[in-house]
């Protein structure tokens, strides 16, 4: 299936199953593909709930990609707003969030789907949103394991789609727009061997394990 106006990549195919839209490689098997998934997935200390610990409120994802992090969030009780600005992504959230209002329909009310470039709609957030208790940033990373942690289909499939653009997302320009929010912290996905970013100044605390560190700015 080709849904209007969405271009991929020739070697991807969006497709719709009885599981749910999938992105799959072409040279793949039906059924094979990958979903988002909102569902918040396995359950124990989420190192997001140590990250947002002491910081009550609604929380933005501002690149939310096959919707991991933001389904996480929602599991943990919060009210998300999940951003994401590549088109066949977005359009696997929705297809995730209509399923998640079928299978746990509070859970599917806590998040807010919105389709830009975070860039952008940061700094024009309405409440309760503007202020958040946190805004998660997990940009695409060019090193070796990349893709922050993602499992490898997944990672592949990103990597395929986002080629196009350099597949490697602007993460000062990113993290410079969630600072100039009044979101009271700021948590950056990255792989444990990246640099810290320039210009914020050292995260107040990490957490570590072993495919991820979570870099989180405690502000005012
Ligand atoms: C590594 S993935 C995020 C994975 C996600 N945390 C998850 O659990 O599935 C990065 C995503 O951020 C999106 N992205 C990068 N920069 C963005 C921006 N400025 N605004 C909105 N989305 C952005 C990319 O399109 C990609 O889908």
């Amino acid at each position: 299936m080709t849904l209007p106006g969405i271009d991929i990549p020739d070697e991807l195919v969006l497709e719709s199953t009885d599981a749910g839209l999938e992105l799959r490689q072409r040279s793949d098997r039906p059924g094979n593909g990958v979903r988002a998934d909102l569902s918040g997935g396995r359950r124990g200390t989420h190192p997001l709930a140590r990250a947002l610990r002491g910081a009550q409120g609604v929380v933005v994802d501002a690149t939310a990609g096959f919707g991991g992090d933001a389904g996480v969030l929602a599991a943990l009780g919060r009210s998300v707003l999940a951003i994401e600005r590549n088109p066949v992504l977005f359009t696997l959230l929705e297809d995730a969030h209509r399923r998640l209002a079928l299978e746990v329909p509070t859970r599917a009310e806590a998040v807010t789907l919105r389709h830009g470039d975070a860039r952008d709609l940061l700094s024009g957030l309405e409440s309760p949103w503007n202020r958040a208790a946190a805004i998660v940033l997990d940009p695409m990373y060019p090193g070796r394991r990349s893709a922050s942690a993602l499992p490898p289909k997944p990672m592949q499939l990103l990597r395929a789609l986002l080629r196009p653009d350099g597949a490697m997302d602007d993460v000062e320009t990113l993290i410079a727009s969630a600072f100039r929010t009044e979101a009271r912290r700021v948590v950056l996905k990255r792989p444990p061997e990246a640099a810290p970013p320039e210009g914020v100044g050292k995260p107040t605390f990490s957490i570590e394990s072993k495919l991820v560190r979570w870099d989180v700015w405690e502000r005012g």
